[in-house]
């Protein structure tokens, strides 16, 4: 199975990136291929305008990731909260993505993920990404993994560590690979 990841930070020692590389470890060790976005392309998209869809058109680099998009069997997207909300840059990504038709998300299984210092974890900026996942036909699982809580890439670890999350984390990921390996 081909997997398709984004990690929604480019900050040093982000949580989000860190979570995503724990769990992308996971899948891999259970035999999955994982591709991982760069990040830092999507932060230096121009913000999507109907102007800039005409001239001068659909950047090369939202054309290359719809493509890997299609060619993947399942997408994970580790996502901070922005004010209760999606990062812009993760947001204006999906709009310009949003412009390739057929969308290319259409019937894609998506794992959602999130680390925050907040005792919710994240959940509503997902909840919040859960909208145009939507919107675009992408199958976000009932199942997603949210840390509350933790402060450092540490934190992460010692929750990861513990059995409740481990159980979590365990059925999140089998929710992933199993209707799809
Ligand atoms: C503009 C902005 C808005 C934020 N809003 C929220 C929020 O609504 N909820 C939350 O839990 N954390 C919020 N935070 C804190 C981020 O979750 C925190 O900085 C987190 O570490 C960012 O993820 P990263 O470590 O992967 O870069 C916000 C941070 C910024 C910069």
């Amino acid at each position: 199975m081909k997997l398709f990841g984004v990690a929604a930070s480019t900050r040093e020692n982000s949580l989000n990136r860190h979570l995503f590389d724990r769990v992308a470890a996971q899948i891999e060790e259970h035999g999955h291929q994982i591709t991982v976005a760069d990040y830092t392309i999507v932060e230096n998209l121009p913000l999507y305008t109907a102007a800039r869809e005409i001239d001068p058109g659909i950047p090369d680099e939202v054309q290359t990731m719809a493509r890997a998009i299609l060619d993947a069997d399942a997408l994970v997207i580790s996502s901070p909260e922005y004010n209760f909300s999606i990062p812009g840059p993760l947001k204006n990504a999906l709009d310009w993505i949003s412009r390739i038709k057929p969308s290319v998300l259409t019937g894609k299984p998506v794992l959602l993920l999130a680390a925050s210092a907040s005792p919710v974890g994240g959940w509503r900026g997902l909840a919040a990404l859960r909208v145009p996942l939507t919107c675009l036909g992408a199958q976000a699982l009932p199942w997603e993994i949210t840390l509350g809580g933790v402060t450092s890439r540490d934190a992460i670890d010692a929750s990861l560590a513990l059995e409740v999350t481990r159980q979590r984390v365990d059925m999140a990921i089998s929710a992933l690979l199993r209707d799809h390996v």
